[in-house]
């Protein structure tokens, strides 16, 4: 057992509590393993017509396929930056379960986390920026990705230039777009209104366990 800390002193200043960490990074020269990987998943997909709700299909980061190497290798360097930027400075391991998404006109994914993992993310592979000609209400956001708050009805009270005010951050992820962040959070897939598809590749980080882990509280 380790002994209790002391009692730690009142800041005399400001402090920043409960952050909630999101790292994007545009990937370089992703343009030719980003064909051969949605090449791939094309070829898995004919496969497997249900590739994209199959949870139990064969583990993507497990293909040995060049391109799943070149994403395994991205992802793994993203990690470990994300975790310098949090304070982590110790060794950590980990493991990287992931699957592909193709979304069709109509397909979205409804707001979840992804339990068990300690941190969760996507590549995006395409991405559509147009949409059909339909008549649908004008404040749609096809294709985007919403995050939102973990603190529900924090922004309840919210003014005008808090940092409080919006309750989900949302973004039009465009190819070669890494994401990762924290897997408690909240996320929502909106609908692809495009007849081109939507093709991404989600992945949790699912922490190996070791003693050094525990926190000193
Ligand atoms: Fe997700």
């Amino acid at each position: 057992m380790t002994a209790p800390s002391p009692p730690a002193p009142p800041p005399d200043g400001f402090v920043d509590l409960w952050p909630t960490k999101l790292l994007g990074r545009r990937l370089p020269e992703f343009e030719a393993p980003n064909d051969a990987l949605i090449k791939l998943i094309r070829d898995l997909e004919r496969a497997n017509r249900n590739l994209t709700t199959d949870y139990l299909a064969p583990d993507f980061f497990n293909l040995d396929e060049p391109p799943v190497a070149w994403l395994r290798g991205q992802v793994n360097a993203t990690v470990i930056d994300y975790l310098r930027a949090i304070g982590i400075d110790y060794d950590v391991s980990w493991t990287i379960q992931g699957w592909p998404n193709v979304n069709r006109l109509g397909d979205y994914h409804d707001a979840h986390n992804h339990p068990g993992a300690y941190l969760s993310g996507s590549y995006y592979a395409k991405v559509p920026n147009k949409r059909e000609p339909m008549r649908n209400r004008d404040d749609l956001r096809p294709s985007h990705i919403t995050f939102y708050d973990p603190r529900p009805g924090i922004n309840m009270t919210a003014i005008k230039g808090d940092p409080y005010v919006d309750p989900e951050y949302t973004v039009l992820p465009e190819p070669g777009l890494l994401m990762i962040w924290p897997a408690f959070l909240n996320h929502f897939i909106h609908p692809n209104l495009s007849k081109d598809t939507r093709v991404s590749v989600s992945f949790n980080i699912v922490l190996k366990w070791q003693d050094h882990y525990l926190p000193h509280q």
